[in-house]
């Protein structure tokens, strides 16, 4: 296990580009894979999740070629068209939730038999989520105490009118990829809206999906044509450095080619709350996504009172909370954190694992079931800290490492290469000492 010493900073000044965005990657991977034609995608993830997804769709029969290196690199998927073959072996989806849920309904359409595997994070992530909707629509799917792994024995899937009990963009993503292959028009309605890249990149691909109010309808039936594409900058990963900004009074970062598709940006509200100046300094759209340029500041705070993220928003900033977190004993107010249970069931425990790594840091709060309350106005000193495995942990604890008195140790570091790699590279760069 990798351990990886990080100094406190006096200030974090630069400009940044970070990969491409792990969500959109995924969708571009699994969809390109189904499609007819050859797909070139620029600024894809390097991440490792991402390129789960692309190996499974490569057992699936998909050719995938990575060409050049550097900002110039592309990946190259040329897809089944329509046909997915049957896998050698069980699909190996790492730690990677999105693969095996967003997966799962790509594949249950197609007559095979298909075993979906991960790591030991991803076997005890709940999968009973996927499983309600796509044996409703026809496909038979096994798992072992909820958990993976998953056998999905395939065939022809018929439509439903579904609604997703827990907000989940990885659910949702399942049904509308099964329903592109049903039979009939499958709905979908989401009672708090989660981040919509699977929307745009169904169209990007030249399926018709149609909105009325809350409700999504997507018919079956409908074939997929490659596309030439590039990934916008991860908004979450560019979060620890937006974080990163608001703890030092003279900070001051530009992120360029970052997407900023408002299903994601309230993170920037979120910033902007907490005391950060944010300037949009170029925004353009893409198959559908937003990308842009911008600009960060720290500000000055005018609420009195703690900054309480709950209800929709909490949805919004799920994979942002941990850095949120780690930044809230800095603020000068305090952060209250509610209606996060799902955290608890991410890569790790999110919850209980940022509390107890800001504790052995010095820091006062209290765990809930849903959530955290964190005081404003803390001195936090270095300490020996523990990733979990979780890369979102091991990068968000490194951030609150930045304002410590004294060096952290964070152990089990490796795991930021899930969706960042270049991550601690990148922090050395922004981070003046
Ligand atoms: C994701 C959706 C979210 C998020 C995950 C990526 C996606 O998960 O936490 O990192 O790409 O759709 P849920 O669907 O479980 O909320």
């Amino acid at each position: 296990m990798a351990i990886q010493l990080v100094r406190p900073a006096r200030t974090l000044q630069g400009s940044l580009t970070v990969p491409g965005d792990k969500s959109i990657s995924h969708r571009y991977a699994m969809l390109a894979g189904l499609a007819e034609g050859t797909s070139r995608l620029s600024n894809f993830s390097t991440g490792a999740d991402p390129h789960s997804s692309l190996g499974c769709v490569q057992a699936l029969g998909a050719t995938v070629e990575h060409k050049g290196s550097g900002p110039a690199a592309t990946v190259e998927v040329t897809g089944v068209a329509g046909a997915f073959r049957q896998p050698a072996a069980a699909l190996d989806c790492g730690n990677s939730g999105s693969t095996m849920r967003m997966l799962a309904g790509l594949i249950a359409p197609h007559p095979h038999t298909f075993t979906l595997v991960g790591d030991h994070s991803l076997t005890v992530r709940p999968m009973e989520r996927i499983r309600k909707p796509l044996s409703q629509m026809g496909a038979k799917i096994d798992l072992v105490d909820g958990h993976a792994p998953v056998t999905i024995f395939g065939g022809r899937l018929r439509a439903i009118d579904f609604t997703t009990p827990i907000p989940s963009a990885q659910v949702k993503t399942a049904v509308l990829f099964a329903g592109l292959q049903a039979e009939g028009t499958t709905s979908l309605s989401e009672a708090i809206r989660t981040r919509d890249h699977s929307e745009h990149a169904l169209k990007a691909f030249g399926a018709t999906l149609t909105r009325s109010g809350e409700k999504l309808s997507i018919s079956g039936g409908q074939k997929l044509k490659a596309i030439d594409a590039t990934v916008p900058g991860d908004i979450s990963s560019a979060a620890f450095f937006l974080c990163a900004a608001l703890l030092f009074p003279d900070a001051n970062l530009v992120l360029d080619s970052l997407g900023m598709n408002p299903t994601r940006a309230a993170l920037l509200d979120v910033i902007a709350a907490l005391g950060g100046r944010i300037k949009v300094l170029t925004v353009e759209e893409h198959h559908g996504e937003l990308i842009g340029a911008i600009q960060v500041n720290p500000g000055g705070v005018s609420a009195s009172g703690p900054f309480t993220i709950s209800g929709a928003l909490t949805a919004q900033v799920i994979d942002e909370l941990p850095v949120l977190a780690a930044i809230a004993p800095f603020t000068a107010n305090g952060l209250i954190i509610r209606d996060a249970q799902e955290l608890r069931v991410k890569e790790s425990d999110r919850i209980a694992l940022v509390a107890k790594n800001l504790r052995a840091m010095g820091a006062e709060l209290t765990e809930l079931p849903d959530g955290l309350e964190i005081p404003g106005g803390q001195s936090l000193h270095g300490a020996q800290v523990d990733s979990g495995s979780d890369h979102r942990i091991a990068m968000a604890v490194s951030i609150a490492a930045l304002r410590a008195t004294g060096d952290t140790e964070i152990h089990g570091a490796e795991a930021a290469s899930i969706s960042f790699p270049e991550f601690f590279t990148s922090l050395d760069a922004l981070a003046q000492r």
